[in-house]
């Protein structure tokens, strides 16, 4: 975006904390979303991804933290909030007897939208979540994409500045999730969009940044490609050397930059896992320390992870 509100704090969450029962759902979350920014939240299953969107939206104020949107309390004021903020919640309440059109300009009443707004967005609505052809079908009948996209269609009818989209794609078509992500996509250029998914080449592809979520604590917060960094390649060597365990060990550990190695056999091999500081790519001190003590470099390889990597990694030992 080329505007210089970029940096501007859309929303602010602090210290969000929520309990449904006497186990915490979501605790301390605190995490800021840019204007015009699209941000993932992904994490597993009952991670808090849907309680945190409820508490962003003001559907439901959180046990203890607050939120604001475009500086007003989700909480305290609802009403600005509401019209700013257009949410998909997780099951989106359809009116399943209605007709697609007659759904949406229902919906822009209830919103207090003006009428000749409302007949101008229901128009707009329908073509840019491609449903033309099925305006007139009733909701009840439409296949589950398409009753997503009538979801997306009144979350963004009454033009807020900010889509709350939870779990946008789940149960629909890969070719139907296709299109979905694209439509998100172009909604991001004019918005801010806060997403949830647990499926990580979808953040990846959608989104500028990813905030992981794991049992109601953020883990990790990063752009896609930044976590893939975090813990990829220079950040693990594996090497495989000619020479005696121990003072391999104690060779490798004294290069600086290294900050643990183990070892370990692979078919009689002997192969040293060399973990790094981030960012640092010690293969060539690595390489220069080995063959000058006399022992022989049999093979280096660097250990890539993928973002799933990443994500399991992560939301299963909470490392970082
Ligand atoms: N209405 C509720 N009453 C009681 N507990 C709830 C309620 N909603 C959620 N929880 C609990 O809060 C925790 C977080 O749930 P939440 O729905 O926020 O997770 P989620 O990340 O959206 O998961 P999913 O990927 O399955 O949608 C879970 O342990 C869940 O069981
Ligand atoms: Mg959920």
């Amino acid at each position: 975006m080329e505007d210089q509100n970029t940096n501007e704090i859309m929303i602010q969450a602090t210290d969000l904390t929520h309990f449904y029962g006497p186990q915490p759902a979501i605790e301390e979350v605190n995490f800021g979303v840019k204007r015009g920014e699209i941000l993932g939240f992904l994490g597993p299953n009952g991670a808090g991804k849907t309680t945190t969107m409820r508490i962003l939206t003001g559907f439901m104020p959180p046990t203890e933290g607050k939120v604001t949107l475009a500086d007003y309390d989700v909480v305290e004021q609802s009403l600005e909030v509401r019209k700013r903020i257009g949410y998909l919640p997780e099951t989106v309440p359809l009116h399943t007897e209605m007709q697609v059109t007659n759904y949406l300009k229902y919906m822009g009443t209830l919103r207090g939208m003006p009428s000749r707004q409302i007949k101008r967005r229901v128009g707009e609505v329908i073509d840019v979540c491609r449903l033309q052809d099925y305006h007139k079908t009733i909701i009840g009948k439409l296949s589950k994409g398409f009753r997503q996209r009538v979801g997306i269609a009144q979350a963004i009818l009454h033009e807020p500045e900010v889509l709350v989209l939870d779990e946008p794609t789940i149960g629909i078509d890969p070719i139907q999730v296709v299109e979905t992500r694209r439509l998100i996509q172009e909604l991001g250029r004019e918005q801010t969009v806060v997403l949830s998914s647990h499926i990580l080449p979808e953040v990846n592809m959608i989104c500028e940044r990813v905030l992981i979520i794991h049992e109601g604590h953020i883990v990790a917060e990063d752009t896609p490609s930044n976590l893939a960094q975090r813990l990829q390649g220079v950040d693990q060597l594996q090497v495989e050397v000619g020479g005696p365990v121990q003072e391999v060990l104690s060779l490798l550990r004294r290069v600086p930059g290294v900050t643990e190695v183990t070892q370990r056999y692979n078919q009689g091999r002997n192969v040293f896992v060399v973990q790094v500081e981030q960012d640092r790519d010690l293969r060539d001190e690595i390489s220069r320390a080995i063959v000058s003590n006399g022992w022989s470099l049999l093979s280096m390889q660097l250990v890539s992870m993928s973002l799933e990597d990443i994500f399991l990694r992560l939301t299963t030992h909470e490392e970082l």
